[in-house]
């Protein structure tokens, strides 16, 4: 069967103060998951060769670094842009663009950040590389939240309201086997 895994970047220092967006590097503690992550896809590798897709932000290809895979840095795994929003904490968002947070609030699927993006555009840049994963097999995707949510919602045959919502946690590693068309999923938690 095919096999493919998925994992957030470790905690970086953004997520740390509650900020979004942005390119900031891992945590001590996004170190540590990096390192275990390694060791268990490096264990993964000595049965089938691996190939590792991170977005082009810091905090994925630290979080890939001691792989031993080759690896591909796409743009269109780059987390959600939220344009005017960047680097902002929830708070702050609400507090600066009160209409903005609402409208987010009441309609997250298609809500636009001002020259940036919704999850609707999230899933538009994802096409050729969902296309991709569904012929390709033994692929590591170092991710983060949004597109991760539009990722594993693709594989799991998802309600598209749902996405924005799905649940992928940090310091986990998703596993996806497919058997014929449906996917079966696995929830690996490392211990950091
Ligand atoms: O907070 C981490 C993060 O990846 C942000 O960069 C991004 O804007 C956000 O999550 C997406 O999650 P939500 O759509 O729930 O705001």
């Amino acid at each position: 069967p095919q096999t493919l895994y998925f994992t957030r970047h470790g905690e970086s220092e953004y997520n740390v103060i509650g900020r979004i967006g942005g390119d900031a590097s891992l945590s001590a503690r996004g170190q540590l998951y990096a390192a275990a992550l390694a060791d268990h896809m490096n264990v993964v590798g000595t049965r089938q060769p691996l190939t590792v897709w991170t977005s082009e932000l810091r905090r994925t290809k630290q979080t890939a670094a001691g792989i031993h895979a080759p690896k591909r840095a796409l743009r269109a795994l780059n987390e959600l842009d939220a344009g005017i929003c960047e680097g902002l904490t929830y708070e702050e968002m609400q507090e600066r663009f009160p209409q903005e947070f609402a409208w987010r609030d009441q309609d997250k699927l298609r809500y636009r950040y001002p020259w940036g993006e919704s999850y609707i555009d999230i899933m538009t840049r994802l096409r050729p590389v969902l296309s991709a994963l569904e012929d390709d097999h033994n692929v590591v995707v170092v991710g983060h939240q949004a597109v991760l949510r539009c990722m594993l919602g693709y594989f799991l045959d998802a309600k598209l309201d749902e996405l924005p919502y799905m649940n992928v946690p940090l310091h986990t590693i998703v596993k996806l086997t497919s058997y014929g068309y449906k996917y079966k999923m696995e929830m690996i938690k490392m211990p950091v």
